[in-house]
C-alpha cells in the first residue's frame, strides 16, 4: 500500500480523470471511460481514503456526485439579508427566550404571545423573486447577503410555481428546497447501480441538484419546497404568520402541514415532544423546530440582531451520537498561536455524515473540567485509544460527550500537553483568560503562519475556492505564498500557472489553475466586514467585523479610526461601538500599531478593493448617523426596544458619553450622565420630544 504521499500523488492523479469523466457524464452526457474503469478509479479512491482518511476532505473525490457544484452561478445581492435563527438546545433555552421577547417588548406574563411552531427542515434556503407574478429568479442563501443565480435549477422544481396570482410588482417569497427521504433512497440506489458515489443525505442531495451547473431534470423533479416566509414587507399579505402560511398555500405554495399556534409554552413544548417522536416516519428531514412570534407588528418591533431576529429561535432536536475509538490526539496550531487538541477518530458516521476527528477545545477539556473548573464527564480525563461517544453540536463540530472508562486499556497513560510549540519549538505559555495554551512567536511560528493563510482564503473571508489546506502549505513551503498580499502576485510568480502544476502535481492541469486564477481574481473585491474578518485577528470573529463595517461603513473611516487610535493611544473612537468590548479594541490596536502587520494589509490594500458594508433599507430621519446615548428608564418601552428603534432610523447608540456624542436621551431617573453632558455640551432631549423627533407612538 502507498505511503501518505504516494497516497497524495495518486489521488491526484484519479481526482483529475474521475473529475473530467463525472464532467463529460453529468454536463454533457458522454463518456471517455466504461463504467467499469469508472469503478475501479472509485474503489481504488475508496481504499487510500480507507487508510488516509484525512485525505478525503482534501479531495472530496468520495463525498461529491456529479460535476463539481460549480462556482460559475452567477452571484446575486439579496433584495434584504436571509439570516439565521439563533439556536435552543432546550426547555430552559426556549423559557429564556420568550423571556427576552416579554423584556423587549415591555409585555407582562399576564398577556399572551402567540408563537407559530414550524419544522425546520433540513435542506436550503430558496429566495424566489416574482415580477407582477412571474418567477423572475431564485436565489440561494449564499453567505446570506450574496446568493447564486439558481434560477434555471428552480424553475424544474414542481412546487415552485412559475407564476402567481399577485399584484404586488416585487414579491420575495422564502422557503426550504428539500430531497424527500422515499426519492434520495431511490435516487442512491440508482447512483450505486451506475457506480457512482451516493449523497450521505438528503440535504447533500437537495443541494447538488439545486447546484448542478447543468441542470438534471428528473433529478430536479423529485425536490419539493416549502414556503415559510418573504423577504419583506409581510404586511402586504397578511397581519401574522399563521395567515402567511394560508395566503402562500392560495398563491399556489406548499406550506408545511405540521405548523401550528401556540400561545401557552407548556402546549409548545408538549408538541415538539410528540413531532420529535414521529420525526422517523415524515417524509423528510426535519433537524428541529422553529418558533415565531405569530404577529408581524410585535416582529417588526422585536427586529434583528446581527445575524439572526430576535422573534425567532430554531429548538434543535438532540444531536445524533455514535461510538467510536480516539486513534490519536494531535495539536493543532491556530492563527492566534493556540495550541489546539484534536483526537482523530476511527471514522464513524454520525447523523449521516463521516466523521474522523473531534475537536478537544483545550487542556482543561482533556482533564475533564469546563471553563469555570466544574467537572465534566464526571471528572474523567481522555486519553488515545479511549472508547467514547461523539455527536455533532449544532450538527457542525463534531465533539466526544463521553468516555467508556471501563473500555480503556489498562497501559493508557494522562495526554501530556506539549510544553514547546511542535511547528517552531518555543515555548509555548498558559493564557489563563481563556484556559489556552499559547505559542507567542506570533511573527515566525510557520504553523500560525500557514494557519492565518488558510483563515485568509476561507470560505467566509475571500473566499478563494480551490484553495485546500494541504496546496497553501505547499504554496508556503515553495516560497510562493508567504502572506496574503502574495496570493495576488500567484499567477505573476509562477509563471502564469506553469510552476505550479510542476510542482503541484499531474492532478493540476491548466483548466484547474484557471479556476484557481479566477477564483483569485473575484477576491479582488471584498466586503469591509469579510476583509476585517480575513485579517485573522485575535478576538476579532465574523460577528465583531460585522459589528464594527456596519459602524464604520467604509474602509477609509475605519482606518482612520484605528490611525488615530494610535497616534492618541487611545480607542476611544472604537470603544463608542455597542458591542465592540476592551479586549477586541486592544486587539485591533495591537495589530495594527505593529508595523510588520500594518505593512501586510497596506501591502493588500495594492490588490484589493474593499467595498463598503452594505446597509439594507437605510433611510433618512433627523438622527441618521447621529451618535445618541440612553440614560433613565422609559416609559412603555424597553431601553432594548428603543435601542433598536433608534438603530432602524439610522442612529449609533452609544454607552458613553463624550464630546463626541451629538445627543443625550433622558427617561425616567436618569443618572450621572445628565451632569456629564452638562459638562461636556451635549445636547440633551427628553423621551417625549425624542418620540416626536423619530416620529414613533409606542
Ligand atoms: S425562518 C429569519 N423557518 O433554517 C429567519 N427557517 O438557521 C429565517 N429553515 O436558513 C428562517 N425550516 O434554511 C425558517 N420553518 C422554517 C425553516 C427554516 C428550515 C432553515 C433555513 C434557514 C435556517 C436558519
Amino acid at each position: 500500500m502507498f505511503t501518505k504521499s504516494e497516497a497524495i500523488y495518486r489521488l491526484r492523479e484519479l481526482s483529475e480523470i474521475i473529475a473530467k469523466s463525472r464532467e463529460l457524464y453529468f454536463n454533457f452526457n458522454q463518456s471517455d471511460i466504461t463504467d467499469q474503469e469508472y469503478d475501479q478509479n472509485i474503489s481504488e479512491v475508496t481504499q487510500i481514503i480507507a487508510k488516509y482518511p484525512e485525505l478525503d476532505d482534501e479531495f472530496k473525490i468520495l463525498n461529491q456526485v456529479g460535476a463539481t457544484p460549480n462556482s460559475k452561478f452567477k452571484k446575486v445581492n439579496h433584495l434584504t439579508p436571509m439570516y439565521s435563527l439563533s439556536n435552543g438546545f432546550n426547555k430552559e433555552d426556549i423559557f429564556n427566550f420568550l423571556k427576552q421577547i416579554r423584556s423587549f417588548l415591555d409585555v407582562p406574563e399576564s398577556k399572551n404571545i402567540d408563537l407559530v411552531f414550524e419544522p425546520k427542515i433540513d435542506g436550503l434556503s430558496l429566495s424566489l423573486i416574482y415580477k407582477n407574478g412571474a418567477l423572475f429568479r431564485a436565489v440561494t442563501r449564499g453567505d446570506g447577503q450574496i446568493g447564486e443565480d439558481v434560477t434555471e435549477n428552480a424553475r424544474l422544481i414542481p412546487d415552485v410555481p412559475l407564476s402567481i396570482p399577485t399584484e404586488i410588482e416585487t414579491l420575495e417569497i422564502r422557503g426550504e428546497v428539500y430531497f424527500p427521504n422515499s426519492a434520495f433512497k431511490e435516487l442512491n440506489e440508482e447512483l450505486k447501480k451506475a457506480g457512482n458515489k451516493a449523497f450521505s443525505n438528503p440535504r447533500n442531495a437537495a443541494s447538488g441538484t439545486l447546484r448542478q451547473f447543468k441542470s438534471n431534470k428528473e433529478r430536479s423533479k423529485n425536490l419539493c419546497f416549502f414556503a415559510y416566509s418573504v423577504g419583506s414587507d409581510p404586511h402586504k399579505l397578511a397581519d401574522n404568520q399563521k395567515t402567511l402560511l394560508k395566503i402562500f398555500n392560495d398563491l399556489g405554495f406548499k406550506t408545511n402541514n405540521i405548523s401550528r399556534v401556540f400561545s401557552n409554552l407548556e402546549q409548545l413544548l408538549k408538541y415538539y415532544e410528540e413531532i420529535f417522536s414521529m420525526r422517523p416516519s415524515l417524509n423528510y428531514e426535519i433537524d428541529g423546530i422553529v418558533y415565531k412570534v405569530n404577529d408581524f407588528r410585535l416582529q417588526e418591533r422585536l427586529g434583528f440582531r446581527s445575524s439572526s431576529p430576535r422573534w425567532a429561535i430554531a429548538h434543535k432536536f438532540p444531536a445524533e451520537i455514535s461510538i467510536t475509538v480516539i486513534e490519536d490526539i494531535e495539536i493543532q496550531i491556530g492563527r492566534t498561536g493556540t495550541l489546539s487538541p484534536v483526537a482523530k477518530l476511527k471514522p464513524v458516521n454520525v447523523g449521516g455524515v463521516i466523521v474522523s476527528s473531534a475537536t478537544l477545545h483545550n487542556k482543561d477539556f482533556i482533564r475533564g473540567f469546563d471553563n469555570k473548573g466544574n467537572k465534566i464527564r464526571s471528572g474523567v480525563d481522555i486519553r488515545r485509544g479511549d472508547w467514547v461517544t461523539v455527536y455533532r453540536a449544532g450538527d457542525v463540530i463534531p465533539k466526544i460527550k463521553n468516555v467508556n472508562v471501563s473500555k480503556r486499556n489498562a497501559t493508557s497513560e494522562p495526554f501530556k500537553f506539549p510544553l514547546f510549540c511542535p511547528s517552531c519549538n518555543s515555548r509555548v505559555e498558559f493564557d489563563k483568560a481563556d484556559s489556552a495554551i499559547r505559542c507567542h512567536n506570533f511573527q515566525s511560528c510557520k504553523a500560525q503562519i500557514i494557519a492565518g493563510l488558510k483563515h485568509f482564503v476561507s470560505k467566509k473571508a475571500v473566499n478563494i475556492e480551490g484553495l485546500g489546506g494541504r496546496i497553501i502549505e505547499e504554496l508556503y513551503h515553495k516560497d510562493l505564498i508567504q502572506q496574503p498580499a502574495d496570493f495576488f502576485r500567484l499567477e505573476t510568480k509562477s509563471n502564469h500557472g506553469l510552476d505550479l502544476i510542476e510542482f503541484l502535481g499531474k492532478g493540476w492541469g491548466n483548466k484547474s489553475i484557471r479556476n484557481l486564477f479566477n477564483s483569485i481574481d473575484s477576491a479582488r473585491s471584498i466586503r469591509l466586514d469579510r476583509f476585517l474578518f480575513s485579517l485573522g485577528i485575535r478576538h476579532i470573529g465574523e460577528n465583531a467585523s460585522q459589528i464594527i463595517a456596519g459602524y464604520f461603513v467604509s474602509w477609509e473611516k475605519f482606518y482612520n479610526a484605528i490611525r488615530i487610535g494610535i497616534s492618541k493611544n487611545d480607542g476611544q473612537l472604537l470603544y463608542e461601538i455597542e458591542g465592540v468590548g476592551q479586549l477586541m479594541v486592544a486587539s485591533l490596536l495591537e495589530f495594527f500599531s505593529d508595523t510588520k502587520e500594518r505593512k501586510k494589509v497596506e501591502d493588500l490594500l495594492n490588490y484589493v478593493k474593499i467595498e463598503s458594508f452594505i446597509k439594507h433599507n437605510k433611510i433618512e430621519t433627523a438622527i441618521t448617523d447621529k451618535k445618541l446615548v440612553l440614560t433613565g428608564s422609559f416609559k412603555g418601552i424597553s431601553r432594548a426596544e428603543l435601542k433598536s428603534i433608534c438603530e432602524k432610523n439610522g442612529a449609533k447608540v452609544l454607552t458613553a458619553l463624550s464630546t463626541n456624542v451629538d445627543l443625550l436621551i433622558v427617561g425616567q431617573s436618569p443618572g450621572s450622565k445628565v451632569k456629564k453632558a452638562n459638562e461636556l455640551g451635549v445636547k440633551q432631549i427628553f423621551e417625549e420630544e425624542f418620540k416626536v423627533l423619530i416620529d414613533t407612538d409606542i
